[in-house]
């Protein structure tokens, strides 16, 4: 594995500790090596150092020194500028070396972990080197981090440059939410089970939420950040995961092409808004000052690297429809922020009311609708709400959960969330990664409304504090529709409460 930008944050955070932890687990193969190369000038024995303190401070589940000597021996090292064919050069020749040292047989798999103004680049000299073909039994994939474009005409513009070095089949788009278990879990969830796919569509789905919510805000990373925003920087990519693995039709099969047909499917058919629709159906926001647990917290446009006047926004909330015959007129109502006051990643599916209730004074209208909520993080699990006689002579209704955790049904596993993505690569299973199309259909869905908003600068930021909901535009949203979002504020013990109400008083 030759890792671009080996220096970086990913590396040792991620990369590493995901190494570690398909070590521990024997998942990587007896043949294996990593070489890192990097701008800074270093020797092997210094990167080797570096990686091991750095598999000390970032191993998620603790490091066992003989395990960790195990993957540092096989680490090795090259400096130079990714845009010279001078350090290919010198890659090429570590690489003969290696393949020699460690039997890797001309196998590669090359990480992009650079900025991405250096992708087309980095992949053009692999080809030069004769680096990127495949052929007399050797493969050669490549991953590439996001973000995947700016726009839908640079990510087009990518997506040409890449291919004229690689088919499609060596490509590897990483979106390391497709790492996480419970959203590989959804396609289990709905299609290894009889009872949810009847009733997964327009019929008895009322509209579905997807939250996106950080607490933190940019942590640093304002350069890029407030060159991004959080459309950028979220929802063609993320987002539009979570969207498509909850709308797709069942694939023929789980092979990658078949389930990847079915997301991009979602994808297209997925409604571009015209500018009055944009006006309508999104909003933005961004992150002023705020109050944490008596605390002050500075607002966006104070963060180190932004613009003190930016309009860069912080926080997203859209409604979308989907063309087909089994979402046609259910909203999706996605929302992604940072600066909120919970951090909590969830899919709330809420069911239509039941149309008629045989109680004595029970009028329908008041009555709670079920939600299943597929909640990705923190916590991993699925809960559905439904409604329970209350014990006692008379009939009074409560509301109550079935609630499913994996850590307590399953334990949990030391993982960064790039493990599986990483060993799929290997294997070239191509399903949790983003194929051309898929991405090129994410930037058509978001390109309107990245291109009203810079027509149409926003007047009102900052407007939510730090460590608020967001801003009461995106309630609005909801509102308008006679809906309202699940609420983020934090609610320990608050998914255990029943909410009890006699039957004839029951809360709207
Ligand atoms: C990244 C974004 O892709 O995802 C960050 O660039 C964001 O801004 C992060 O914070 C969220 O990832 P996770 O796994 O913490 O939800």
């Amino acid at each position: 594995m030759v890792i671009f930008g080996a220096t970086g944050d990913l590396t040792k955070r991620k990369l590493l500790p995901s190494l570690y932890n398909l070590m521990q687990a024997e998942l990587l193969p007896e043949d294996f090596a990593i070489v890192g190369v990097g701008r800074e000038s270093l020797s092997g024995a210094a990167f080797r150092d570096r990686m091991a303190q750095a598999l000390t401070e970032f191993a998620t589940g603790g490091t066992d020194p003989d395990l960790r000597d195990r993957l540092v021996s096989r680490l090795y090292y090259v400096a130079g500028e990714f845009t010279e064919a001078a350090t290919f050069r010198a890659l090429q020749d570590l690489l003969a070396k290696v393949d020699a040292e460690q039997k890797t047989r001309g196998n590669y798999l090359y990480y992009l972990a650079t900025p991405p103004t250096v992708f087309a680049t980095a992949v053009h000299q692999l080809g030069a080197a004769g680096l990127a073909a495949e052929g007399e039994g050797r493969w050669r994939r490549v991953i590439v981090e996001k973000p995947f474009g700016q726009d839908l005409e640079s990510a087009r513009a990518l997506n040409q440059e890449l291919r004229k070095d690689l088919p499609e089949s060596q490509i590897y788009r990483i979106d390391h939410y497709l790492g996480k278990e419970t959203v590989q879990n959804i396609m289990v969830f709905r299609f290894a089970n009889g009872i949810f796919e009847p009733v997964w569509n327009r019929r008895y789905i009322d509209h579905v939420q997807i939250t996106v919510a950080e607490e933190a805000g940019v942590e640093g990373r304002g350069g890029y950040y407030d060159a991004a925003g959080a459309l950028r920087d979220m929802v063609p990519n993320h987002i539009f995961q979570l969207l498509s693995f909850i709308a797709m039709e069942p694939p023929v099969s789980f092979e990658a092409g078949a389930v990847r047909d079915e997301k991009a499917k979602v994808l297209h058919a997925i409604q571009s808004m015209t500018p009055e629709e944009v006006l309508r159906r999104s909003v933005r926001g961004q992150y002023g000052e705020g109050v944490v647990a008596g605390q002050t917290i500075r607002g966006y446009r104070a963060e180190g690297r932004v613009s003190p006047s930016s309009n860069t926004e912080t926080y997203v909330a859209l409604k979308l429809f989907i063309d087909n015959w089994r979402w046609a007129e259910v909203p999706f109502y996605l929302r992604t922020g940072k600066g909120l006051a919970r951090r909590v990643t969830e899919i709330v599916i809420q069911f239509k009311r039941a149309p008629f209730v045989p109680f004595k004074d029970c009028p329908v209208e008041g009555l709670l609708a079920n939600q299943l909520v597929i909640n990705i993080q923190p916590e991993e699990g699925i809960a559905l709400r439904f409604q329970a006689k209350v014990p006692g002579p008379a009939v009074r209704m409560g509301e109550v959960e079935m609630d499913f955790q994996y850590a307590e049904h399953f334990g949990s596993v030391p993982s960064t969330g790039y493990e599986t993505l990483l060993h799929d690569c290997m294997l070239a299973d191509a399903t949790l990664f983003q194929r051309d199309d898929m991405v090129e259909a994410g930037w058509r869905i978001s390109q309107p409304i990245l291109d009203v908003w810079k027509a149409l600068p926003a007047r009102s930021f900052p407007n939510y504090p730090f460590g608020s909901r967001g801003p009461k535009d995106a309630d609005d949203l909801l509102a308008r529709d006679g809906r309202q979002w699940k609420v983020l504020t934090h609610d320990p013990g608050g998914r255990r409460r029943r909410n009890e109400h006699p039957a004839g008083a029951v809360r709207a």
